[in-house]
């Protein structure tokens, strides 16, 4: 019966570890083509030395100001730490839809006026404060405040910034507005993740967002990275910037891709490219489910083959939609039948209702299965005998059963001598950047 046909529909969505293993497999032999001089340009995971070369040591203090651009919010921060206290205020400014794909000079404008109000309104107006930029986008870093952007990812896409340096057009913009603002460090947000999470833990090596995008960092040894050119100095070890959502961009996840991925690819603003983290992360969570439903309609096996005129529109079905279902007791549907009226559905029957459910989790599963394999190629390639992950990202946050399948599925995929626990990281972005930017400058005195 339908139960039957939905689930063979969907079966494509459920892995196994067999496939789960193969996944982190040829993540390693990407991330060896990311570190390898000879490789490096033509590989999909990048592996970006990010020039933080030290986890805090807890001697951080100062005021600083940072930017947060790229996750689900933009926002501006003050951060005084004193040792292990952070006191910390911070704006959210939101970011227009026409601006995030406009020109670079408006986005960089955007910034500066926002960082501008916000200076007044927290009578800073006129200091000289050091400032963390939090850019999380894939950026070739060339120094500690020198990032070029490679490509934009998830939902960016402003005329005459790949290639550039993004400091270089924010210290412009700044400039333009009469800004006297110092720009110490340009961060990643999974780096600030990790700084932000070893500041409290000192295992902590890995950094990882699960939000809109998806993507991890590591702390690996210099003598690993040959594309490394930045200082042969004592620490001898540096932050890499795994880009891991490009992942499957030279086709080897092929073979895991069902026709929902590929259909929520084509309809992308950037077909072709972030694969692995289209699989996972939040900004396309909610459009699979609704494709998959969209599919399951038209098989005439939900809603009695009937399918609104909302649930047709992309993005329709928000990713925190997902959550919400999910977060129902079983055989109840409270959620589940407020978000489907949302959606101008109203004759689900108590099937139907299951048949959602399902759906959600095998997407929500999935993801999180997927984001165990990686990050336990990463377990398994630095083999420490015990390491904290950072982890940061609303999908992580809000999905109720996200951290568990991921302690369960990393726990099945890594070696047993590698002991690791999930940290929630509290405001990498904020914290994180105003502790690069507290060694960027104490390194500078
Ligand atoms: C936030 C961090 O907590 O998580 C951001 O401060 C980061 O820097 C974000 O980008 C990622 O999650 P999301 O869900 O907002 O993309
Ligand atoms: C995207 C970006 C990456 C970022 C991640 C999480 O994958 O390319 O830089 O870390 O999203 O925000």
């Amino acid at each position: 019966e339908k139960k039957k046909a939905i689930e063979a529909l969907t079966r494509g969505l459920v892995l196994t570890n067999d496939q789960l293993e193969k996944v982190s497999s040829l993540l390693l032999h990407e991330f060896n083509c990311g570190l390898a001089k000879e490789t490096h340009q033509k590989a999909s995971v990048k592996m970006y030395p990010t020039f933080v070369q030290d986890v805090p040591n807890g001697l951080e203090q100062g005021k600083f100001l940072a930017l947060d651009l790229g996750g689900t919010n933009f926002r501006v921060l003050l951060i005084d730490i004193e040792g292990d206290k952070f006191h910390m205020d911070n704006v959210i400014y939101p970011i227009p839809q026409r601006i995030m794909l406009g020109t670079g000079k408006q986005l960089f404008d955007h910034i500066a006026d926002c960082l501008a109000n916000f200076m007044e309104k927290e009578a800073v107006k006129g200091k000289t404060l050091p400032l963390g930029f939090t850019f999380s986008f894939p950026c070739k870093q060339e120094g500690l405040t020198k990032a070029r952007l490679v490509t934009w990812t998830k939902g960016f896409r402003c005329a005459g910034v790949e290639g550039e340096d993004v400091v270089q057009l924010l210290r412009e913009a700044l400039l333009r507005k009469k800004i006297n603002i110092d720009v110490v460090a340009v961060v990643n947000d999974t780096t600030g993740t990790l700084m932000s999470c070893a500041h409290k833990n000192r295992e902590c090596r890995i950094g990882v967002i699960v939000g809109t995008g998806t993507n991890a960092c590591y702390m690996e040894k210099t003598e690993n990275v040959e594309t490394w050119e930045g200082d042969q100095n004592d620490s001898k070890q540096v932050i890499i910037n795994t880009e891991w959502g490009a992942f499957g961009d030279n086709g080897c996840l092929d073979f895991l891709c069902t026709r929902y991925d590929r259909e929520v690819d084509e309809a992308s603003l950037n077909t072709g490219k972030q694969i692995f983290e289209k699989m996972i992360s939040g900004m396309y969570m909610g459009e699979l489910v609704r494709r998959v439903l969209v599919h399951l309609v038209q098989e005439g096996l939900l809603f009695s083959g009937k399918c609104s005129v909302k649930l047709k529109e992309a993005n329709a079905f928000k990713t925190k939609y997902v959550s919400m279902i999910e977060s129902d007791g079983k055989y109840t549907y409270d959620n589940a039948r407020r978000v489907l009226a949302e959606l101008d559905v109203f004759n689900a029957t108590p099937d139907d209702l299951e048949n959602v459910k399902l759906v959600c989790s095998r997407v929500s599963t999935r993801a999180a299965f997927l984001v165990s394999a990686a990050i336990s190629c990463i377990l398994n390639r630095i083999k420490r005998p015990h390491t904290t992950v950072g982890v940061d990202g609303s999908v992580y946050r809000y999905h109720p059963y996200f951290h568990g399948l991921m302690e369960r599925k990393i726990s099945e995929l890594t070696a047993p001598d590698y002991k690791f626990d999930l940290m929630l990281s509290e405001d990498g972005s904020g914290r994180g950047a105003a502790l690069v930017a507290a060694v960027a400058v104490q390194n500078s005195q």
